[in-house]
């Protein structure tokens, strides 16, 4: 186990390039296995979610191997239609795999995810629309097991009670592309994810209509074939390292941003002080000279505001003088950063799906606990911000989804340091008993 040692105050200053978008890649890597014929994908992250859908695909009988840096080659010549618990219960992303299982070899047993410290991450919608794709969907001993000998296009409403389903359209999509006839995805997410999918879809001969809007048309093709496809950078790591320039009242430029995928962000960030400039390609983020401003903020799914960067706005919203309100909309329990700021001198009460944030916090160096990703990014935004030091724990949440997220920030003058959790003061360690291993 490994914790992060960070001693705040440093403003941050310098550049850092964005690394390709977990949400996109995990998808991509999962929609190789719709062809026998090899896929090239490019600018991935290096992550532990990545290396772990690497590890299925071999599992399913895929050739996974890393080209350079970034680049990754899948041939799914052949492929079992099996994944096992023992691997999809460490990654919720894993269910993307029914899809292309589906579309592919027209049957699946995939492991049901487990739970989340998110809250609820039920497959409702996602079965739904296998079921309307001609899918016989049954439960077995934890697994989601399908036949679907008589897969067909439907037209079908992927909406659910919180609004799109990013993996549950994903699923759809793989499984439609390969469906005899025309099937129609209404209330299909359109994060930019998504399109990045249907473009990668898309190059594999695949026939999409109306890619980023809410209303899928896709005409079932035969077979499709191998391509070579990049990743779009990750609009929450950008929009995190935004958040760090502010939290520290620094001076950060982020280059290979797709400043079109944060337009909400940007948004809701300029109403809390923050100066944007795009120049040569840099996203550039300094706070205004009145400096940080009150927010409200409420997730909505895509083009809405981001619930991945929900809990970073939280972090820095503990620093605007005044009362902040950020409602979540996506995931109404998506507070876990919550009574962590707490013990760093954070005021945070929550109502409902609302963490009502007092402001004006001086924030103090604690020892604190990551428990999810964003949440975890949440906290190292408020370790550089507080004064002293911070050391955070179960930091493995952070390397599922931040490539180099301690070294990009010493680059910009942090002071963070990956350590042993050995090497933590005796009184701040939790018993092995204790750890939550996930
Ligand atoms: C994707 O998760 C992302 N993960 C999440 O990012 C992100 O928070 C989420 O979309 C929302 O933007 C990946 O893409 C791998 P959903 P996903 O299905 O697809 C409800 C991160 O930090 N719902 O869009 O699992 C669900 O409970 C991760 O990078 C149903 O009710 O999310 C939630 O309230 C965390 N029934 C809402 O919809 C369903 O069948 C959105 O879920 C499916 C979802």
């Amino acid at each position: 186990m490994e914790v992060f040692r960070i001693r705040g105050g440093a403003s941050l200053r310098g550049e850092v390039r964005a690394s390709g978008s977990k949400n996109a890649t995990l998808p991509a890597f999962a929609a190789a296995l719709l062809t026998a014929e090899p896929c090239i994908i490019e600018n991935v992250p290096e992550l532990s979610d990545v290396r772990f859908m690497a590890d299925i695909l071999v599992h399913l009988g895929a050739e996974v191997e890393k080209l350079g840096p970034g680049s990754w080659k899948v041939t799914a010549a052949e492929v079992s239609p099996q994944a096992p618990y023992e691997l999809v219960r460490k990654m919720r992303a894993s269910v993307c795999l029914l899809g292309p299982l589906v579309g592919r070899l027209r049957q699946a047993r995939v492991a049901l995810p487990g739970g989340c410290v998110i809250g609820q991450r039920p497959i409702d919608l996602h079965l739904k629309a296998l079921r309307a794709l001609g899918c016989e969907v049954e439960v077995e001993a934890g697994d989601v097991v399908i036949q679907a000998k008589g897969l067909h296009g439907a037209s079908l409403f992927l909406g659910g009670r919180h609004g799109t389903t990013v993996t549950g359209t994903a699923n759809a999509l793989m499984a439609a592309v390969l469906a005899p006839g025309t099937t129609h995805l209404e209330s299909a997410a359109c994060e930019p994810e998504i399109t990045d999918l249907c473009q990668m879809l898309s190059a594999m001969g695949a026939q999409i209509e109306h890619t980023g809007s809410h209303h899928l048309v896709i005409q079932g093709v035969e077979s499709l074939k191998g391509c070579r496809h990049r990743i779009i950078p990750d609009r929450i790591e950008v929009g995190t390292y935004c958040i760090a320039s502010a939290i520290t009242k620094g001076d950060v430029k982020v280059v290979d941003a797709e400043v079109s995928h944060l337009g909400a962000f940007f948004d809701k960030m300029k109403e809390a002080g923050l100066n944007f400039e795009e120049r040569e390609g840099a996203l550039r983020t300094r706070v205004h000279p009145d400096g940080l401003r009150p927010i409200e903020v409420t997730t909505l799914p895509y083009p809405g505001y981001p619930t991945d960067l929900q809990a970073q706005a939280c972090a820095l919203a503990c620093l605007a003088p005044g009362p902040s309100l950020l409602t979540e909309r996506v995931y109404p329990n998506r507070f876990m950063h919550v009574p962590e700021l707490g013990r760093m001198g954070a005021e945070i009460g929550i109502e409902g799906t609302t963490a009502i944030v007092k402001g004006g916090a001086k924030l103090h160096g604690a020892p604190v606990m990551a428990s999810d990703l964003r949440a975890s990014a949440a906290l190292v935004l408020a370790a550089l911000a507080a004064e002293g030091e911070t050391w955070i724990q179960r930091i493995y949440h952070l390397d599922r989804g931040y490539e180099q997220f301690d070294e990009k920030l010493r680059s910009l003058g942090a002071e963070i340091e990956r350590l042993p959790a050995e090497a933590m003061p005796e009184s701040f360690q939790i018993p092995q008993s204790e750890l939550i291993t996930s």
